[in-house]
């Protein structure tokens, strides 16, 4: 926070005195951990490169002119077709790369660029927790109200290891959340941290709550290529839910490049439209050489059997990785989606007295036992009430998450750390 400046120097509220967020107090607790290097399982970036032929793709755009140029605003021509082309068999008809997609810088700035183009200031935006963070602050830089929903986790999720699936939304507490100011709902499936992917059930319950209503749905589906159950996009349910949904997508998760900061959003031309005006605005157009490059991916994944590999190495990684809570003994919820494991952590039981350090010890315990697995383990996760709100953090409080999309041996590392744990586990 910005002390002692002159009043006219003071930064905006939407900026200043924000509490310290759970990324800065991860990393300061590993750069202060005694077990160097930390195994670093909690921000969801990749441990590896995107495959050879994308990555073949990108440095030969390099060495074409236009593609060290500004790109149209909506997008690459090519990138846009490419989406369309692969999206249109979900859709069950052909999209128009014109008007029904819209290139974005990462899937962030799309949904900045959606809540900036439909949210005036006091309209209502109904979310789920646990969220992705960055909603909160693109609905509150709009002006949006935002109303939170919990998911439910599994009743007895302390003791036995059950499906993402368990995490359940309360319709009832959904519909009184929708008031006649609810401009909005965010959905994300596969979901980030819980591992749930919407059923189909779920997602029509929610999709004709939304027509009733006539709320825009804007669906998260970063994670749409990782999926180890059946999923369905809610855009494809009914032409009248279609309407008023927004799909967002992202090359960093489908192509193993979070860096390159490539997204999109999908969704019919009266919606999409105002979308891609207020990105103009925000950022003009989105990087031009890897655009092209993530064009190349689209059009020879499925030749290359990319997206068969990325379930199947993913999930592969899930199962080797959590093979050490069934060592330990520590239930979690089994993954239906992404890459991402909730644990339930209740069984340990953090020593008493343990010198937590103040902004620490006033936080919920999973907070502590983030800070206990780097400095006692080596091992950072991510303490998930930090995608809740205060009053309904207890729901979380006993959960860590991890990110498996880690190299093979990485997930070793941790899980030899991890065993660590033993000695503190109580029945
Ligand atoms: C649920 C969810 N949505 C959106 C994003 C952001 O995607 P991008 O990196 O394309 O902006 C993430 C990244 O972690 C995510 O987990």
């Amino acid at each position: 926070m910005a002390t002692g400046l002159p009043a006219k120097l003071k930064p905006a509220a939407r900026v200043a005195g924000q509490r310290q967020d759970v990324w800065s107090i991860v990393n300061e607790a590993a750069a202060a951990s005694p077990k160097q290097p930390i195994v670093n399982m909690g921000q969801g970036f990749f441990g590896y490169n995107p495959p050879p032929f994308i990555i073949a793709a990108a440095k030969s755009a390099l060495d074409r002119v236009d593609c060290n140029q500004y790109s149209p605003t909506k997008g690459r021509p090519r990138l846009k077709k490419a989406i369309a082309d692969a999206y249109s068999p979900f859709w069950g008809r052909k999209l128009d790369p014109e008007t029904e997609v819209t290139i974005t810088t990462g899937a962030n700035e799309g949904m900045l660029s959606a809540f900036m183009a439909f949210i005036e200031p006091g309209d209502e935006v109904v979310i789920f927790e646990p969220f992705f963070d960055q909603y909160i602050s693109n609905i509150e830089m709009a002006g949006g109200k935002i109303v939170y929903v919990p998911m439910h986790p599994p009743q007895d999720g302390a003791t036995k290891t059950s499906s993402a699936a368990e995490w359940t939304v309360d319709f009832n507490e959904l519909e009184k959340a929708i008031t006649p100011t609810t401009k909005m709902i965010v959905l994300n499936t596969p979901h980030n941290p819980v591992g749930k992917v919407y059923s189909k059930e779920e997602l029509q319950r929610i999709g004709d709550l939304c027509v009733k209503h006539e709320v825009i749905i804007l669906s998260d589906e970063v994670y749409d290529r990782l999926y180890y159950v059946p999923f369905t996009r809610i855009a494809t349910l009914s032409p009248e839910i279609e309407q008023l949904t927004i799909t967002v997508g992202s090359a960093g998760k489908n192509f193993y490049a979070t860096g390159w900061r490539v997204g999109w959003l999908v969704g019919p031309a009266h919606l999409i439209q105002y979308v891609s005006a207020a990105h103009t605005r925000i950022c003009y157009s989105s990087v031009s050489p890897l655009q092209e490059a993530c064009a190349v991916g689209f059009e020879q994944a499925e030749s290359e059997g990319f997206w068969d590999e990325t379930v199947k190495e993913m999930k592969g990684k899930m199962t080797r990785f959590n093979e050490v809570w069934d060592e330990l003994g520590l239930p979690y919820s089994d993954p239906e989606g992404g890459y991402f494991v909730m644990v339930n952590t209740k069984k340990i039981k953090l020593p008493e007295n343990y010198p937590f350090p103040p902004h620490v010890a006033s936080r919920p315990r999973d907070f502590k036992l983030a800070w206990f697995l780097i400095h006692e383990v080596g091992v950072a996760a991510i303490p998930p009430t930090e995608f809740y709100t205060e009053p309904n953090a207890w729901l979380a409080e006993d959960y860590m998450r991890f990110a498996v999309c880690k190299e093979d041996e990485v997930l070793e590392t941790a899980k030899e750390r991890l065993r660590g744990l033993k000695k503190y586990i109580q029945e």
